[in-house]
């Protein structure tokens, strides 16, 4: 179901979060002049509208994604000769392409992360493509119940299983960490990189209702095994997947509310109210030598 236009349609509350955490590094920002990457580009409307209008014009963008058809995607709707191209690659390699070795004066990477479980390659592999002394700008969702719980129990069913592999696969890496601002600044220093800044920030998802919630969900590289389903399975599997993202909502909209009168009255109102999650920021740079 990996579907790159479904994707762009309902990414308005990655967008506003990608500005408002540009508009808080824009100091540092607007002199970056070099060669920068946006790992995990998806659809490339976030690096061409909201990334490079923030950077010095004489900034390059190479966008990186998994997936081929969102890098297709993407260098047919937004690439050009001067600034902007995309490429394929997988951030979690262990044979990182010598041509992207020491190469960038800046990576960003935003919502993406998440979806890697082998984090320290992850960090690893951008700390390798940073020239000494250059930054990363990082944006990952840290911790998700209505996502990731909902996919975990799934990927155990045993209608489903066969198709979705690990379940490790559909869990965050931050997800169950008591402390994830901690373990991610001990990760990036233990790499070697200097954190500037480092931060775990509560969220509500902007996004207005569970199916346009799940439609954005579903069109990303994590979910191609929907393509393998019959028909039935992945009408069953969209079901229970929405009922069980809406369940956790409510739940978690209860609790907030706790001590207020809650006015719930129909499956409408649930299916519109926002998902809470958490989201890790940070600032780091390669050591100089
Ligand atoms: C939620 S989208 C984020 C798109 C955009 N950066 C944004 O902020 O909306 C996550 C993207 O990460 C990509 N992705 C997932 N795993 C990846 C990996 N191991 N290497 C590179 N990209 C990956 C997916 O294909 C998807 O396009």
């Amino acid at each position: 179901m990996v579907n790159p236009e479904q994707y762009a349609l309902f990414d308005g509350s990655c967008r506003s979060t990608v500005s408002l955490i540009l508009d808080e590094f824009a100091k540092d920002l607007k002199n970056i002049s070099g060669k920068c990457m946006d790992v995990g580009s998806g659809p490339g409307d976030i690096t061409k509208n909201i990334l490079l209008p923030v950077l010095d014009p004489k900034a390059t963008v190479i966008g990186t994604d998994i997936m081929e058809d969102m890098v297709e995607y993407a260098n047919k709707t937004y690439g050009d000769k001067e600034r902007l191209r995309f490429e394929v690659l997988d951030i979690e390699t262990k044979n990182l392409p010598e041509k992207y070795i020491s190469k960038f004066d800046h990576i960003f990477s935003f919502h993406a992360l998440q979806w890697c479980n082998d984090i320290r390659q992850t960090f690893e592999n951008i700390y390798c493509m940073l020239r000494p002394g250059k930054t990363m700008l990082l944006l990952s969702v840290a911790r998700h119940t209505a996502l990731f719980e909902p996919l975990e129990t799934m990927a155990q069913d045993k209608r489903y299983a066969s198709y979705m592999g690990d379940k490790k696969k559909y869990v965050g890496p931050f997800h169950y960490s008591v402390q994830p601002r901690e373990e991610l600044n001990e990760l990036l220093e233990d790499i070697g990189y200097q954190v500037h800044h480092c931060s775990h920030r509560e969220m509500s998802s902007s996004c207005t209702s569970t199916e346009e919630f799940i439609s954005f969900v579903t069109a990303q590289y994590s979910f191609a095994f929907l393509d393998k389903m019959p028909h039935n399975l992945r009408e069953e599997f969209k079901n229970e997947f929405s009922r069980m993202f809406t369940k956790i909502k409510v739940k978690q909209y209860r609790d907030i509310q706790d001590n207020y009168n809650l006015n719930l009255h129909d499956e409408k109102e649930e299916t519109n109210i926002s998902a809470q999650f958490t989201i890790l920021v940070a600032y780091a740079q390669k050591n100089v030598s």
